[in-house]
């Protein structure tokens, strides 16, 4: 098991999914990624997870993100599964699941916590950057499904904090004003945030979103 933390390089590997074997790094080319675990195969909540993750595809590809799942599970077992998904969330699985049977991976990431199930996973999800970086890290139990509007939401966060000098308030969504981070003076606001700001308290610095038009 490794210790995986912000800003550490994302383990790379190699792995048998259901859509052939991936070199994790290699597949992710210049993308973003999203690696995340589910507990096992023919499980009601995972069941919804998958296809979910599904059905938001486009989302994922219009950010330039490849989402790959992972659990314990053997190939056989995902690809009977996946039947069940498409037939009982009325779409088609279009990403990767690693078939993680010795789980190598899962230990790679820490994926399994012993004292919630000594064998599972539990509901992982790492955000990878384009420099394979790990960006963001969750943790849900077996019991919560996860909440993939607001997977989308840190992405778009994390993609526009990477290129400009902003960082998102409490509860953001995509368009709304963002908060100027604090190394920037107010001397190099109107060349960097054109649109404008408002000065609430001096460390409290607000814009319209850079990257809107
Ligand atoms: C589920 O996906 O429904 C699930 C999986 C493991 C434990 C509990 C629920």
């Amino acid at each position: 098991m490794s210790t995986i933390r912000l800003g550490d390089e994302a383990p790379n590997f190699t792995a048998q999914t259901t859509a052939g074997e991936i070199n994790f790094h290699n597949w992710l080319g210049d993308d973003w990624g999203i690696l995340f675990s589910h507990p096992a195969d023919y499980t009601p909540v995972c069941t919804t997870e998958l296809g979910t993750v599904a059905k938001y595809k486009t989302e994922f590809d219009k950010r330039n993100v490849k989402v790959v799942a992972l659990s314990v599970d053997g190939l056989e077992s995902h690809n009977g599964w996946i039947k069940d998904i498409n037939e009982t969330q009325n779409t088609t699985v279009n990403f990767p699941i690693i078939a993680d049977e010795n789980s190598e991976i899962a230990m790679l990431y820490d994926m399994i916590h012993p004292n919630a199930d000594s064998k599972l996973t539990v509901r992982s999800v790492f955000v990878i950057g384009p420099d394979k970086k790990v960006k963001l890290m969750l943790t849900y139990p077996a019991s919560t499904g996860r909440n993939f509007n607001e997977l989308l939401r840190v992405i778009d966060s994390l993609q526009l904090t990477a290129y400009h000098k902003v960082a998102t308030p409490a509860n953001w969504n995509n368009g709304d004003p963002c908060v100027i981070v604090p190394d920037v003076s107010n001397d190099e606001i109107p060349k960097l945030f054109p649109k404008g700001h408002t000065e609430i308290k001096p460390y409290l610095r607000l814009t319209p979103q850079p990257n809107l038009n």
